[in-house]
């Protein structure tokens, strides 16, 4: 399975690919984690992702790229992956074609994720993630057993420094501007599948691998 999880901040892409992933047995990449690592380990790249981060906007598509172009040239995506938050822009679109011709692989769908605005800060501002293992909790849509506490690995939970209220409204006007143009981008390759993204969890889940087996 080789595919890319599109949908504004919140629609829930990282909530699904931690199943999609178990399901497929394939790669979960998503840019948006790779970035949070480097932070943490005060990388070179961790410290240029923050800037940009911090206020919701986009990393600069050079950086990007190149991140995105080394992982999917590991061993381990030659039978598949996941993309998540990657591409963003047209530029990363672009990209990403070449990428993958040049590896001799295509892609099998592009999930689009549909989420009212309104719904999304409500998920951007309750969610937790987990410090040790990146698993995805909401305080009131999706709480773990023990508060503060992963259900998966015990480790803690804490709120990403951009889930504020002004930023996220900021990250939501950032993919409005540049990667909801995509939509039509994919559509027109007849690779777009639409997900009704406002169901539970459980069922999102399974419109998802309806479409995609
Ligand atoms: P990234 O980490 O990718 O953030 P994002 O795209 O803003 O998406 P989120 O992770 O916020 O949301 P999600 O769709 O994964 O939702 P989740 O499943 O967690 O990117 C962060 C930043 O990194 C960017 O702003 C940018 O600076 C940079 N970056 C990353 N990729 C980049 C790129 N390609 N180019 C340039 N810059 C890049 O769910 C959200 C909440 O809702 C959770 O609490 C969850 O429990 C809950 N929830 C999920 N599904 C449901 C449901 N069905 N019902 C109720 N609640 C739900
Ligand atoms: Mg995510
Ligand atoms: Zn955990």
């Amino acid at each position: 399975m080789r595919a890319i999880l599109m949908g504004p901040p919140g629609a829930g892409k990282g909530t699904q690919a931690e199943m999609l992933i178990e399901h497929f047995k394939i790669p979960h990449i998503s840019t948006g984690d790779m970035f949070r690592a480097a932070i943490k380990e005060r990388t070179p790249l961790g410290l240029k992702a923050k800037e940009y981060m911090d206020s919701g906007a986009l990393v600069p598509d050079e950086v990007t790229i190149g991140i995105v172009a080394d992982r999917l040239a590991q061993a381990d995506c030659s039978n598949g992956f996941l993309l998540d938050g990657f591409p963003r822009t047209a530029a990363q679109a672009d990209a990403l074609a070449k990428i993958l011709s040049d590896l001799n692989m295509c892609l099998d769908g592009v999930i689009n994720i549909e989420v009212d605005d309104s719904i999304l800060l409500e998920r951007l501002t309750g969610r937790r993630v987990c410090k040790q293992c990146a698993a995805t909790f909401h305080t009131v849509f999706n709480p773990p057993k023990i508060e503060g506490v992963c259900d998966k690995c015990g480790g803690e939970l804490y709120q990403r420094s951009d889930d504020t209220l002004e930023t996220a409204q900021n990250r939501l006007k950032v993919y409005n501007d540049q990667t909801e143009p995509l939509i039509a981008y994919y559509t027109e390759q007849g690779l777009l599948k639409r997900i009704q993204g406002e169901q539970e969890i459980g069922q999102v889940f399974r419109d998802v691998l309806d479409v995609l087996e």
